[in-house]
């Protein structure tokens, strides 16, 4: 199976007309690149032929992705910052307006689910955490980032089907990820009159360190598999398909919207 690994797109496609997935000389800032989903979705559009930033907590982490990505013939720009750290997150945005002079899309990806217990054992300062990477993380980076942006730049949050469906000792994940759901409509509100368009990618379950423990205990593997009605779970190629396109000039005319791959599991 081709994999979007495999996919080269130095030369894009046209699609009706002038819609392509093409990426040259884009400037993408993704956070929550270090590893995962980030990862895959730096890598992706480097392969498409954009100009990357890539954001973890350390530089360290993010060494083995930025070799990788040289190899494909971008130099990427390591900016590190913990993104709940507002004032870190700003020195990210100065530093690539200092390389750059701009951004053409932000990908906010980073993201942490650290519990899976009922809502009254959720301890106070693990439910701030949640709140603090998830949402406020996500706002920081889009709210420092968009002044840099200039009409037909893109902003992706990555959310998860669980701002829409509950599960149970989910209590603080899912209410971060509602509340970045809530945050993107009304950024798309705000910034439609600069030409910036800001839409969610929901994921269900994707391999990654994220869900190892879960997926890898019998009972709730067969919980969560008995929820998904194509009957695995997603891989990150699955998920990158989507970013690009509404990263892309393809994805031009959406706005506000939240693009659900779930493996048919909210269809239930
Ligand atoms: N995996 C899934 O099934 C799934 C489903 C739906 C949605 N999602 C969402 O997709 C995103 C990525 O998930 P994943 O599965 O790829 O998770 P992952 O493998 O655990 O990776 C998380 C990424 O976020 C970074 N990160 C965590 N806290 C950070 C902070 N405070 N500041 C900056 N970076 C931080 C991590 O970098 P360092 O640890 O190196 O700092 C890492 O790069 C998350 O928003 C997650 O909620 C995942």
């Amino acid at each position: 199976m081709t994999s979007f690994a495999d996919i080269s797109v130095a030369t894009p496609p046209a699609v009706g007309g002038d819609i392509q997935f093409d990426f040259t000389g884009k400037r993408v800032w993704v956070t929550g690149a270090s590893r995962g989903l980030g990862r895959a979705i730096a890598e992706a559009h480097s392969r498409a032929g954009a100009r990357v930033a890539l954001t973890a907590r350390t530089e360290e982490s993010l060494l083995d992705v930025a070799e990788g990505i040289r190899k494909h013939g971008t130099e990427p720009l390591i900016v590190s910052a913990d993104v709940a750290d507002a004032a870190a997150v700003r020195r990210c945005v100065s530093k690539i307006e200092s390389a750059w002079g701009g951004l053409d899309v932000l990908v906010n990806c980073a993201g942490i689910s650290p519990v899976f217990q009922r809502a009254e054992s959720i301890e106070d300062d693990i439910w701030r955490s949640v709140l603090d990477v998830n949402v406020t993380g996500t706002f920081n980076c889009a709210t420092a980032a968009v002044r840099l942006m200039s009409r037909g730049a893109s902003v992706v949050n990555i959310s998860s089907i669980h701002g829409q469906v509950g599960m149970e000792r989910m209590a603080a994940y899912s209410t971060s990820k509602g509340a970045v759901d809530a945050l993107s409509r009304t950024l798309a509100l705000e910034w439609s009159e600069r030409g910036v368009r800001v839409n969610v990618v929901s994921p269900g379950y994707v391999e990654t360190d994220m869900t190892e423990g879960l997926r890898g205990h019998p009972k709730w593997r067969q919980y969560l598999l008995d929820r998904v009605p194509v009957g695995h779970f997603a891989t990150t190629d699955d998920i990158v398909g989507s970013v690009l396109f509404l990263s892309s000039s393809a994805g031009r005319y959406m706005t506000g919207t939240n693009v659900v791959i779930d493996g048919g599991w909210t269809a239930s």
